[in-house]
C-alpha cells in the first residue's frame, strides 16, 4: 500500500504529514527521506500508549542518544510545571537546537511538547506522532502550541511553531474509546462545515463506517480533514483573518469546558460538538442560516452517538460564568465577543462581534433547547 502524504508550506517551515496504518514500521525510511537527522531525541509519550508500541518506536528511531519520558494526559497537567519538566530534561541531557523532541500522544502531549520545543534554545526540532483522532485531524497540524492557566482559561500561553514532521498512523485509533473517537470526529465534522457541501455529504453518508474505523473511509476522512486545515493554515498561519474559520464552535466550546473546570464531564471534543451546535443555532437565530440547512446539520449531529447537551450540563445560573470565559477568549479584540458563524455549509462568517448582552439573551431563550 502506497503511503500517502501532504506537504505543508508555511512561512516558518515546510514539512510533511504522512498517513497510513502501520506507519511506525516505516519511521526510519521516512526520516531518511525527509533528511531529518539528530544526535539525540526525547520522546514524550502518553501513559495510555501500549508499552511495546512505545518500545518499538523508541528502538526504530536511530540516534546515538535516546531518552523517553512518560506523561499523564489531562488538561490540568497541560501546564507550565510540566513544560518545565521537559525543558529541564533537555537542559540536563545537553540537547542542542539540532536535537529533537518527539511527541507520542493526543493533543495534550502534542501541545505541551511543541510549546516546550518552541521555547527551548529558541526552537529545537519537533516531530509529532498523534495518537488520538482529534490530534490526527486537528491538533497536530498548523503549528499552534499551548498550555492552560487554571484560573484564566485554556491555551492562553503559547506560540506558533510548526513541526518538522507529522506521522499519522491510524492503527493507534484501535485502542481509543468511543468517547475519544467522537471527539476527533467533532473536528472532522467542523472542518466539513467550513469547507464544502461535498465534504459534509461524504461524512453524512459514511459516518458509520468512519466511526467503525473502516480503513478506506477513515483514511479518506482523516486526509480530507487535514487538507482543509492545511490549506487554511498556509493562507493565514498566524490567525490574522481566514484561520479564524477553524474556530467555528470553539468560542462557545472553550467557555463550556472552562465553566466545567476542565473536569472529565466534558472533554475538548465534546465541548466542540456542543459549541458547533450552539454556533449553528445562533446563526439560525440571527437569520444567517436557513432552517433547512440548520435541520440538515442537526440531523447529522443526531447520527453521532452523543448524549450530552448544554442544558443537561448547565443551568441559568451558569450563564454569566460562560459569558466571562467567552469574553476572556484571546480572539476578542474589544470588549465584544467575536464569533464564527455559518451562512451555509461551506460558507463560514468571521469577524462577527456581539455584545455579551445579546449572547446572554440568546442563552436565556435557547438554553432549554441546546
Ligand atoms: N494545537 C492545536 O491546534 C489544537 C487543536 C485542537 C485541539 N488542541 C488541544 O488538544 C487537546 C485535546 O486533544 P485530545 O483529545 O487528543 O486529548 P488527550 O491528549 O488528552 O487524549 C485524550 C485521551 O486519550 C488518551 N489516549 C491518547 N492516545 C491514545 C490511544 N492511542 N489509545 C487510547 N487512549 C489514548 C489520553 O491519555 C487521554 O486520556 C486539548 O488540550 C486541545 O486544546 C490543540
Amino acid at each position: 500500500m502506497k503511503i500517502k502524504s501532504l506537504k505543508v508550506n508555511t512561512k516558518q517551515k515546510r514539512y510533511s504529514i504522512y498517513f497510513n496504518n502501520n506507519l511506525i514500521n516505516e519511521i526510519n525510511e521516512i526520516l531518511n527521506k525527509e533528511n531529518l537527522k539528530f544526535e539525540k531525541f526525547l520522546i514524550v509519550y502518553d501513559s495510555k500508549i501500549k508499552k511495546n508500541t512505545v518500545e518499538k518506536i523508541f528502538k526504530k528511531i536511530k540516534a546515538p542518544k535516546k531518552f523517553k519520558l512518560k506523561f499523564f494526559s489531562s488538561e490540568t497537567n497541560k501546564n507550565f510545571k510540566n513544560v518545565n519538566v521537559v525543558i529541564k530534561y533537555l537542559l540536563k541531557e545537553k540537547f542542542s537546537r539540532n536535537d529533537c523532541v518527539i511527541s507520542l500522544g493526543g493533543g495534550i502531549v502534542g501541545d505541551l511538547c511543541s510549546f516546550a520545543a518552541s521555547i527551548f534554545k529558541r526552537g529545537t526540532k519537533f516531530i509529532n506522532i498523534p495518537t488520538t483522532l482529534l490530534a490526527q485531524v486537528d491538533a497536530s497540524i498548523g503549528g499552534k502550541t499551548g498550555i492552560n492557566d487554571k484560573k484564566h482559561g485554556k491555551n492562553l500561553i503559547g506560540t506558533f511553531y510548526q513541526p518538522d514532521l507529522v506521522l499519522i498512523d491510524i492503527n493507534f485509533l484501535k485502542t481509543l474509546n468511543s468517547r475519544e473517537l467522537i471527539c476527533g470526529y467533532a473536528e472532522i465534522f467542523k472542518h466539513s462545515l467550513i469547507s464544502s457541501k461535498q465534504n459534509f455529504y461524504y461524512l453524512d453518508k459514511y459516518i458509520k463506517e468512519i466511526l467503525l474505523l473502516r480503513r478506506s473511509y477513515l483514511i479518506k476522512a482523516v486526509i480530507d480533514s487535514c487538507k482543509i486545515k492545511k490549506e487554511v493554515v498556509e493562507k493565514d498561519e498566524k490567525e490574522k483573518n481566514l484561520r479564524q474559520i477553524l474556530n467555528l464552535g470553539h468560542t462557545f466550546g472553550h467557555a463550556f469546558e472552562a465553566a466545567c473546570n476542565y473536569k472529565k464531564i466534558l472533554n475538548h471534543g465534546e465541548a466542540v460538538i456542543l459549541g458547533v451546535k450552539t454556533a449553528v443555532k445562533f446563526s439560525l437565530n440571527k437569520k444567517y442560516l436557513s432552517k433547512t440547512t440548520y435541520n440538515k446539520i442537526m440531523m447529522h449531529i443526531e447520527k453521532i452517538d452523543f448524549k450530552l447537551s448544554v442544558n443537561k450540563i448547565f443551568k441559568k445560573k451558569d450563564i454569566n460564568k460562560i459569558l466571562n470565559f467567552m469574553l476572556n477568549d484571546k480572539k476578542n479584540v474589544s470588549n465584544k465577543i467575536n464569533l464564527v458563524l455559518l451562512k451555509d455549509i461551506g460558507l463560514p462568517i468571521i469577524n462577527k462581534p456581539f455584545h455579551q448582552s445579546e449572547i446572554k439573551k440568546f442563552f436565556l431563550k435557547e438554553l432549554i433547547n441546546l
